[in-house]
This record gives C-alpha cells, sequence and structure tokens, in this order.
C-alpha cells in the first residue's frame, strides 16, 4: 500500500528490542526513529478523529446554547466524547477480516471517534439531529433510528454517521464521527444493559431479557409523560 502503514514491521521491531536481539546502546537512535516514523501516521489519523469529534461537540453545544435561549430551558443534558483505543481498533477489524491499515481504519470502522449527546426529552433529539444535520459542512453517511424502531432487546436511541470536515494546514479532511442521541433514561437503561451483557460468565435469562424489555418500555413511556408535562408548562407560561 502507497499510505498504509506498516504495523507488521513496527511490531517486528518492537519485539526485537523487547528481547534484546537488537543490542540497546547499537542502534539505539536508529532503532527509536524508526518507531517513530512508523507510529506517527497512526498518532496524527487519531488527532484528526479527536479534532473531528471536538467539532461535533463544539457544534452540539453551539445548538444548545441558541435553543436554550429560545426555550428557557436546556436541551442538552451532557455530551460525552470517545475515541476507540488502538486496542479496540485493532479487534474489530481483525475480527472482520481486515488487516490494520489506515485504509481499513478510515474506511471499514465507522465509530472511531463517538459522541454521545444526552437530551431531557425525546422531542430534543430530533431538533437537535435536525439542526445538526442542516448545517452545510455536515454530511450524513447513515442514519438509524432505534427510538421509532427500539432493538428487539429494548434499546432506543438515534445513531448518526456523518463525516465532517477538519481543517488542516494544506488540506481539508473528511472525518467519520457516530453520534448517539438519547434522553436520559434511555442512557440509563442502556448503561445497565451494557454491563448485564459484558457479564459473559452469566447467561442471561430469559426473564432478565423480559424484564429489561420492560423496564425500556415503561422508560420510554415516562419520557412521553414528561415530555406532555413540559409541552403543558411551557404552553401555560407563553399564554401568561
Ligand atoms: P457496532 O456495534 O459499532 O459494530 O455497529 P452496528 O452496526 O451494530 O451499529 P449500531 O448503530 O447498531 O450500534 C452502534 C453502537 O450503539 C454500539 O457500539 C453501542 O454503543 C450502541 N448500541 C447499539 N445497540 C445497543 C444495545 O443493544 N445496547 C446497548 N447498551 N448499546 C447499544
Ligand atoms: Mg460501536
Amino acid at each position: 500500500t502507497k499510505k498504509g502503514i506498516h504495523m507488521d514491521t513496527y511490531f517486528d521491531a518492537n519485539i526485537l528490542t523487547g528481547t534484546g536481539l537488537l543490542a540497546p546502546d547499537v542502534n539505539h537512535k536508529k532503532i527509536r526513529a524508526f518507531l517513530q516514523e512508523q507510529i506517527k501516521p497512526v498518532r496524527e489519523l487519531m488527532a484528526y478523529y479527536q479534532c473531528a469529534m471536538m467539532e461535533v461537540e463544539t457544534k452540539f453545544k453551539v445548538l444548545s446554547q441558541e435553543l436554550s435561549l429560545e426555550y428557557d430551558r436546556n436541551p442538552i443534558e451532557t455530551i460525552k466524547t470517545r475515541l476507540k483505543s488502538m486496542d479496540s481498533i485493532t479487534d474489530k477489524l481483525l475480527d472482520r477480516g481486515f488487516s490494520l491499515t489506515l485504509e481499513n481504519i478510515e474506511q471499514q470502522l465507522n465509530d472511531v471517534a463517538g459522541v454521545r449527546v444526552i437530551c431531557g426529552l425525546p422531542s430534543d433529539i430530533y431538533e437537535l439531529a435536525d439542526a445538526f444535520l442542516r448545517q452545510d459542512d455536515v454530511r450524513l453517511i447513515m442514519k438509524k433510528d432505534y427510538i421509532a424502531t427500539p432493538k428487539e432487546n429494548g434499546y432506543r436511541s438515534l445513531h448518526l454517521i456523518v463525516e465532517i470536515p477538519i481543517f488542516l494546514h494544506d488540506e481539508k479532511k473528511m472525518m467519520k464521527v457516530e453520534v448517539q442521541l438519547r434522553t436520559i433514561s434511555m442512557d440509563w437503561w442502556a448503561s445497565l444493559e451494557h454491563k448485564i451483557r459484558y457479564k459473559k460468565d452469566i447467561v442471561v435469562e430469559e426473564s432478565v431479557a423480559n424484564e429489561l424489555r420492560t423496564c425500556a418500555e415503561t422508560a420510554a413511556a415516562l419520557d412521553m409523560r414528561m415530555e406532555q408535562l413540559q409541552k403543558y408548562i411551557s404552553a401555560k407560561a407563553m399564554a401568561e
């Protein structure tokens, strides 16, 4: 590959130095320079994802600020960002039968950069998502509405895979970011479900799965009631 990084070479060299097959005093500087050279493109790519993530976070903060002035309440409770670890990137690519190259990271993975936007009410989610997607530097790649169509297990959230440009000194680079929008209750549910699912030693019984699904439905119903209440209150405030 022209642009591809050569992880193989990197790891070979690493193993050699680690086992002392290459005496550190001999080519110490050369080896370090060699390793730096190999790692640099990966570091760079991760920095670009970091920038794209910050860009998306800022866009939501700006929207939140604007909407909160308009409605006198904050549509966003919290925003969380996370960069996928190199270990998880490696696992995901290899599990799917791809080799570890820069091209594959960019082309095969949608969730290296992740932004989670936690909202007060379901309507905030759609309002924010629409305003975000209307911006002309945001390109929608994929939308999954697990609120309109929840997953079998009860999972709810609105997922967007977008591409946004980051401006480097001599080029504009499009980077993918995964955005998950959910209410506080959807987030609460998802974190519990995640904990249960990743306790792999415990077999999730049918009854537990059913209870989880019921909890998700109850939470969704509560979200709707809160939303109605909020609408009623603001209509009343407007009338006064
Ligand atoms: P990956 O799971 O990222 O490989 O992609 P996918 O094609 O399955 O995408 P999807 O949009 O369904 O899920 C992406 C992310 O949403 C996951 O990595 C989780 O963070 C979250 N997610 C999806 N489904 C569930 C779920 O059932 N429970 C929980 N807790 N989180 C979920
Ligand atoms: Mg994922």
